[in-house]
């Protein structure tokens, strides 16, 4: 089972721990956060990362900024959260769940405006901690789905999976969302195989998806990003699964930078390319991907990633940490509520109608 990468610890004044995932795979170190601010840092340095993941954390640093208000006025005390969530939303633009996770506690405070503010701070952390067990069964429902897609190759046989980035239980609070149905298909005495891209600049698939992959006991073989067009001709990858930060309701996908660059690949070698996406990472608000904010990153991720300088000082440089896949190489969408196929602008539509 992969480890809490996320939880509150103690009572109304306890803290919410996290892995420090700037550490590993070196150290596995947990960082217990009581205020506002060290949760800001912490989503902005990837501390804590991964669309769903950081969503929960906001949605507890929303609690820590207000939790010590002295104020008794709920106009005053809805200022005050309105507030933190700015700030909250300006760590990181892309991943929707973010806005999301916020927006659902400023609900909450908007609904309950009647109640005395104790009151309503209790209720802003156990909404924040209920949002752990939702998802945990999202991911669980996203597994399940998933793992109905590994098939077609003799049980004998591996199945094989590329994947980029960490969209593990590391991105989540626990289960992740494309590596879930390994885990559930592993469950299930399946034999199956990932292979996982580096993920430049950070590294996320070789310091977080290998090395969750190898607690959880999963064969994984690590590649760096340029080597997953050799792998795929090689007949190495049955089908590729990532997760996503935000999809648009035309089925777009912005993911980890690199991830069109497979989906392209996946493409020319007729490869399944799906994206395992819980509904709280589709934005039905906007039409098409190329709305999607995309964040970019400090030069020296790219200029001293290794922690070492491996270009020229004061060389130019692009860094946008994600792309947006269009929605006509996605072969399906696997959501918490079932699989979504093309055309997606229809079957979004209909998924959030039901
Ligand atoms: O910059 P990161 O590490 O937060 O990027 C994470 C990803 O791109 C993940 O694939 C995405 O958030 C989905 S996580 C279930």
């Amino acid at each position: 089972m992969p480890i809490k990468t996320i939880e509150w610890t103690g009572g109304a004044d306890g803290a919410a721990r996290l892995i420090d995932q700037t550490l590993l795979p070196t150290e596995l170190k947990y960082l217990d956060v009581t205020d506002v601010e060290t949760m800001w840092e912490a989503i902005k340095v990837l501390r804590v990362r991964g669309a769903p993941a950081i969503g929960i954390a906001a949605a507890f640093g929303l609690y820590l900024a207000v939790r010590n208000s002295h104020t008794v006025d709920t106009t005053n005390f809805k200022a005050e959260v309105d507030k933190a969530a700015a700030y909250l939303a300006s760590s990181r633009p892309t991943a929707v769940n973010l806005f999301w996770a916020l927006k659902r506690i400023q609900r909450l405070v908007d609904t309950n405006a009647g109640q005395p503010v104790p009151s309503i701070k209790e209720m802003m952390l156990a909404e924040a901690i209920a949002m752990i067990d939702e998802d945990n069964a999202v991911c669980r429902a996203i597994g399940e789905y998933g793992a109905t897609l590994l098939v077609g190759q003799a049980d004998s046989l591996p199945y094989r999976i590329l994947t980029h980035c960490n969209a593990g239980g590391l991105a989540t609070a626990q289960w992740g969302t494309a590596l879930a149905p390994v885990y559930v298909a592993a469950e299930q005495g399946r034999h199956i195989h990932v292979y996982a891209d580096e993920t430049r600049p950070l590294l996320q698939g070789a310091r977080l998806t290998a090395w969750e992959l190898q607690q959880a006991g999963i064969p994984v073989t690590l590649i760096t990003d340029n080597m997953a067009a050799t792998v795929m001709s090689q007949g190495k990858v049955n089908a590729v699964i990532v997760g996503t930060d935000r999809v648009a309701s035309n089925g777009d996908v912005a993911n980890k930078i690199g991830t069109f660059g497979v989906a392209i690949l996946a493409k020319e070698f007729g490869i399944p390319f799906y994206v395992a996406a819980p509904t709280s990472s589709i934005d039905m608000s906007l039409a098409s991907g190329d709305l999607i904010p995309i964040e970019e990153r400090k030069p020296e991720e790219v200029t001293e990633g290794f922690g070492k300088r491996t270009a020229p000082t004061g060389v130019d440089v692009y860094n946008p940490a994600f792309d947006v896949t269009p929605h006509r190489y996605v072969t399906a969408l696997i959501t918490e509520k079932g699989i979504v196929r093309p055309p997606f602008h229809v079957s979004l539509h209909d998924l959030f109608a039901r």
